[in-house]
């Protein structure tokens, strides 16, 4: 997730974008940066850091063009420097694109371009772009863009301007957002509205696959057959607050929302054409994955309950024994590690200082470490010898739930990379495991369509202060995320226990008015979990139940129930903890909190 602005009309277009940066920073600050098109041609300017950092550096330079396109990103592919910052330019600096999104073939056209004798300055995917339109420097601007669109596979929405076009931006759309501000005489395209809505309050949405051609007097848009195409216009009616969070009250319920696209991004570009998990960023050797005798996964809160799940994947898929440790326990507890374990840290800051001391700890005796983490270059991704990106985009809410589902999918794609390395599964099992991955985006914009019935059903709880969430195997951590969630941001009591451990004590506490939350989804002891409930029932506890689709038995244990897509069991938590996600969302709502900033909390915690 990066922000990109672009401007054409007649105004100076350098604070201009500069604005539309610092309405789009929420997309990403790792870098900012900007092109101009100047009377000597394409003026870059970049920075590492935030848009901030980006206007000392152009301190005293005083810009008069009128044609620009601007960029803040958030990291995915090379480190956040100065050099990786986007605008990148083509060989002959007459070019200059900015990009939001993944280009999954970079590495197979960055090396055609190189034997073609291109000169490559940064480590990014973005940069292929650049060069491509240059091997089309005599096409038209938007027709050198259409021909590199064919040729780049993924997600990318792009901004680009060239020497010989001064009053032209061309953008181009796949799967990144990319809208139109249609001004008078002017004209502006970015990645969301905030920045361009002090200046126009009409635009026009650009479809998947579609180039635009961006100019002071009018835009043209075309398919990628060059076939012209009518722009659909409307009013924008939200104001700046609610532009900024897409429309939603708060980041948390638009994070939510955004789960079915963070799973997607994910997954972009890490199977193989046989079906097969392809980590190709872990960097891994082969022999080494086969060495490892024992796997560690560290983390702390909602991390830990994707180790927690994590286990039960590696475990069931490469047989290796795994043990889970919350971070600020491990090093403390002298745990036997050596030059054949693997640990596994998981953070979406990848700055929590639990987790890299834990980390640390593991790498001073010998062990191997993959840090799983949403930062690209964060401390933890430094400290490790491999790393897979989680790709979920900056979370603004201090409560995780996009970075979950994400590590929940990242730790998945890592038990299966394990397990073909070291011929664990055959071949059928995982790619019936992927395809069954690729499902879900679609089946948690599934559940997302229940967030009105879920806020309807919580409204009947708003006195309610105890409330359990009970599940079992893969769904015992989905029961624990539940909890945390509705602690955290709703200061309601909420224990997640293993449902079967109730009769050993916490059944105590079951009386008339506690909410008992059971995750009874596709399981190999939904059994087992229904008879548990049936015994939180019997005293007397309001039940409600996640259930899959069609579970006529399990309806019957329960007050309520809400319903999710079939999953194969160790996927299931996925779309199971969405409903939750929303419950603690609405319930704290009703309570009249802030869910961004609950009290007493960080995002990231870096003490210990
Ligand atoms: C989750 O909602 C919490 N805000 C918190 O438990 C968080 O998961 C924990 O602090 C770990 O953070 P990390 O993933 O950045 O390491």
């Amino acid at each position: 997730m990066c922000g990109i602005v672009g401007y054409v009309g007649p105004r100076p277009v350098q604070p201009l974008l500069i604005g539309g940066l610092r309405r789009l920073e929420y997309r990403g600050y790792d870098s900012a940066g900007m092109a101009i098109l100047e009377e000597v041609g394409v003026e870059i300017t970049r920075k590492a850091g935030r848009v901030a950092d980006l206007e000392s550096e152009l301190e005293g330079r005083i810009s008069n063009g009128t044609t620009g396109i601007g960029h803040t990103r958030w990291a995915t592919h090379g480190a956040p420097n100065t050099t990786n910052a986007h605008p990148h330019a083509d060989c002959a600096g007459s070019v200059a694109v900015v990009h939001n999104g993944i280009i999954e073939n970079w590495a197979d056209l960055k090396a055609d371009l190189i034997e073609a004798g291109h000169l490559f300055r940064s480590e990014t995917d973005t940069e292929v772009v650049a060069h491509l339109i240059e091997d089309r420097a005599d096409l038209p601007l938007d027709e050198a863009v259409r021909e590199a669109m064919r040729l780049a596979e993924g997600a990318l929405a792009l901004a680009v301007v060239r020497n010989d076009e001064p009053e032209l931006i061309v953008g181009a759309r796949r799967g990144s957002p990319l809208v139109i501000g249609l001004g008078d005489g002017e004209n502006f395209l970015a990645s969301d509205i905030p920045a361009f809505l002090e200046y126009t309050r009409r635009m026009a949405v650009l479809d998947d696959d579609r180039i635009v051609a961006v100019r002071p007097g009018g835009i043209t848009i075309s398919d990628l057959s060059g076939t012209i195409v009518e722009p659909v216009t409307r009013e924008i009616e939200w104001d700046l607050d609610s532009a900024e969070k897409g429309g939603f009250p708060d980041f948390m319920l638009k994070e939510i929302f955004e789960q079915p696209k963070a799973i997607r991004d994910t997954l972009r570009g890490r199977l193989d054409s046989d079906g097969l998990v392809r980590l190709l960023e872990l960097e891994l050797d082969v022999e080494i994955a086969r060495s490892f005798d024992k796997v560690f996964v560290v983390a702390c809160g909602t991390s830990f309950h994707a180790a927690m799940m994590a286990k039960y994947a590696i475990e069931r898929w490469t047989r290796l024994p795994v043990e889970i440790d919350i971070a600020s326990e491990f090093r403390y507890r002298d745990p036997i590690l050596d030059g054949n374990t693997l640990v596994v840290g998981i953070s979406q800051s990848g700055e929590t200082l639990d987790t890299l001391a834990a980390v640390r700890y593991a790498r001073a005796q010998g062990a191997k470490l993959i840090a799983v983490t949403n930062v690209v270059d964060s401390a933890m991704a430094r400290e490790a010898d491999a790393v897979l990106y989680t790709r979920a985009g900056p979370e603004i809410g201090v409560a995780a739930t996009k970075t979950f589902t994400t590590q929940l999918i990242a730790m998945q794609l890592l038990a299966l990379w394990l397990a073909h390395a070291r011929g664990s599964l055959d071949d059928a099992v995982i790619q019936n495991a992927v395809k069954a991955m690729f499902a879900l985006p679609d089946q948690v914009e599934e559940v997302l369509r229940q967030s009105d019935g879920i806020r309807e059903m919580s409204e009947q709880w708003t006195d309610r202060r105890d409330f359990f969430f009970l599940g079992r195997s893969a769904a015992f951590p989905v029961a624990m995320e539940g909890a945390l969630k509705l602690k955290e941001i709703a200061y309601l009591r909420a224990e997640g226990y293993p449902a079967g451990e109730m009769k050993h004590g916490p059944i105590a506490l079951i009386e008339e008015g506690v909410v008992v939350i059971g995750v009874a989804t596709n399981s190999h002891v939904k059994g087992k979990m229904l008879s548990n409930m049936q015994e939180m029932r019997a005293r007397s506890g309001t039940i409600l139940l996640v259930l899959t689709e069609g579970d006529t038995e399990g309806e019957a244990v329960a007050d309520e129930v809400i319903f999710v897509p079939w999953a194969p069991e160790l996927l299931s938590p996925v779309t199971a903890v969405v409903p939750l996600q929303l419950l603690a969302y609405w319930l704290a709502k009703q309570r009249g909190l802030d869910v961004d900033k609950p009290r007493n909390l960080a995002k990231t915690v870096t003490v210990e």
